[in-house]
């Protein structure tokens, strides 16, 4: 299972890349913004800034919702650095745009996923990565986690090789259970990450071990 934080805070990615599990990086426009990013040219310097800091894949998104005009930024965006995914919206033309890059090579992740004939689509379309949002399905008390199995299987019937990037993760709990129904990749916070390290036993029993040694010696 791939790792990638969701965010577009450089301190924020340079602490999970020391961590030394990082697969990769998701950003969006919302995420942009926070870190006060603004400006096509600032955005782009921000993309590269990311890119020399972890080795993996970096998402990013396109602002256009017209087909010539994702193209136009798409191209641009994956001519920045080989380690950029062009991030395209589930919507009519970014299926096509998706199909576009796909049939050119240049990687893609169609975001925006909450159905699976959203997901079937972007597969369909040979989008590299398919983004379903887990946290804002249970932000309106539908199942997130049960979209994810529900793709997965669809997937596994016709062997997609499009990954389930299950995004808008929010804690630790999501992350385990992406993990147990077979989700390529999880995107969510550093907090959701750090918190697979958290166990009260592990923390007693490396306070004994340590007591036990300071006795001896
Ligand atoms: C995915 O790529 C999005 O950037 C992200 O996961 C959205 O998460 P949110 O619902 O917490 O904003």
């Amino acid at each position: 299972m791939k790792f990638f934080i969701d965010t577009a805070n450089l301190d924020q990615i340079k602490e999970a890349q020391d961590l030394g599990v990082l697969d990769g990086v998701t950003t969006n426009p919302s995420l942009m913004a926070k870190e006060g990013i603004t400006g096509r040219e600032n955005i782009l310097e921000h993309y590269k800034k990311i890119c020399d800091i972890v080795t993996g894949d970096v998402s990013a998104e396109v602002i256009a919702t017209d087909y010539e005009g994702m193209i136009k930024e798409g191209e641009e965006l994956a001519k920045l650095h080989e380690q950029i995914i062009v991030k395209i919206p589930m919507i009519k033309d970014g299926i096509k745009a998706i199909k576009y890059f796909s049939d050119k090579g240049i990687k893609t992740n169609c975001t925006l996923v909450f159905s699976v004939g959203q997901a079937l689509l972007a597969a369909k379309a040979g989008a590299t990565y398919v983004s379903p949002f887990i946290g804002r399905l249970d932000d309106i008390s539908t199942d997130g986690l049960n979209l994810i199995a529900e793709i997965r299987m669809v997937y596994d019937n016709y062997a997609f090789e499009t990954e389930i990037l299950a995004a808008s993760v929010r804690h630790t709990m999501h992350v385990i259970d992406c993990a147990k129904i077979g989700a390529d990749v999880m995107t969510g916070p550093l907090s959701s990450i750090e918190g697979l390290l958290k166990h009260p036993l592990t923390d007693i029993g490396l306070e004994k071990f340590l007591a036990d040694y300071k006795k001896g010696n």
